[in-house]
């Protein structure tokens, strides 16, 4: 176990005071963008060296309406989350495999991306400059969104020749209006979110432009999201729109294999060790959409999800709450961090 790491004591602490909250009905937070103070900014050129980076206050950005995002959707984001603990300090979970996982959907997307080293320092910049805005303990979270983007100027289709890398956050609280009560999820048969060969398997900001219209078919006829089955044999399960999918059958939770097709989150992969650590077997491998009419409980994960239960399961979910309980406990710093996957700020 490494144990949990320090942040350098000077970022950013101009910024902060130590126990500051920011004035917001904390009770109420939903999943919504609330205006916070600062945001990092840095950019690129074709050499792919970024800027030293600054903090700037949160607002707009001028783009170019040439720019590579805006015309091709050269971009992709990440996603992640600060917990405040009970003697006010800030937790960061596993930033590193955010960073890991933004280079490789950049290489997929021929963008540049900033080094592990320096995506996560700009985290905890981000995060230290906006400290206030971390919920009370216990409220929610602080999610943290960074976003890659051609900022460039083309016309012919190409890769933009100038880059920019932004991090922004917001203080969230459950995902879906459920909370934490099962979401109804259908079975999408018509619309599929990725195909091989495609980019399903990265962040890339028009995966989640293509599944809108999906879900809100979805939400007028009362589901809370949407399951993609794959697109070949349109019987697989692949995930939902914002999360992966794991089904449960005894001792045995089966999650579909991340093969070129599904995003592969860092709650899925961090709730598969969680999972091994308490006992059961983990199968990651086909999974029909018969298993998961016939398994004990079904749940998906996420960042901003976390641990949601399906609300087809046959009666409380055991091992979804379980599961749920021991990650999350490990994010709050309410457990030992015997993985060594938060970082302290
Ligand atoms: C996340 O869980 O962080 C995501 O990227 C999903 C997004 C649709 C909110």
């Amino acid at each position: 176990a490494r144990g949990v790491r320090r942040c350098e004591a000077s970022l950013a602490s101009d910024y902060t005071k130590a126990s500051e909250v920011a004035d917001l009905d904390w009770e109420n937070l939903g999943f919504g963008i609330v205006q916070t103070d600062y945001m990092y900014i840095t950019k690129c050129g074709q050499d792919g060296n970024f800027s030293e980076g600054e903090m700037i206050p949160f607002g707009p950005i001028a783009l170019n309406p040439s720019s590579g995002v805006l015309n091709y959707g050269q971009g992709l984001f990440e996603g992640l989350k600060a917990y405040r603990t009970t003697d006010d300090s800030i937790l960061l979970f596993r930033p590193e495999e955010n960073a890991l996982r933004m280079r490789t959907g950049a290489e997929r997307m021929c963008m540049p991306a900033p080094s592990v080293e320096q995506f996560v320092d700009a985290v905890k910049q981000t995060v230290l400059a906006n400290k206030r805005w971390v919920p009370p303990t216990g409220k929610g979270s602080l999610y943290i969104r960074p976003l890659l983007m051609g900022s460039g100027a083309v016309l012919g289709l190409a890769p933009a020749p100038e880059y920019t890398f932004i991090i922004f956050v917001s203080p969230v609280g459950n995902y879906f209006k459920e909370g934490l009560a099962p979401i109804n999820l259908i079975v999408e048969d018509k619309f599929h979110r990725a195909t091989p060969g495609g980019t399903g398997s990265v962040k890339t900001i028009g995966n989640y432009a293509s599944v809108l219209m999906a879900q809100k078919i979805a939400k007028e006829k009362g589901y809370s999201d949407v399951l993609y089955l794959d697109a070949v044999h349109k019987k697989y399960l692949e995930e939902v729109s914002s999360c992966n999918i794991f089904v449960v059958k005894g001792n045995v939770i089966s999650t579909p294999a991340v093969k070129g097709t599904i995003l592969p989150g860092i709650t899925r992969k961090s709730i598969i060790d969680v999972a091994l650590s308490k006992g059961f077997q983990v199968e990651e491998r086909l999974v029909s959409v018969d298993e998961l009419l016939e398994a004990d409980e079904v749940f998906c994960t996420g960042t901003a999800v976390v641990v949601v239960e399906y609300a087809g399961n046959k009666g409380v979910g055991v091992v979804s709450q379980q599961l749920y309980t021991s990650l999350t406990s490990l994010q709050m710093g309410q457990a030992e961090d015997w993985l060594g996957w938060t970082v302290q700020l």
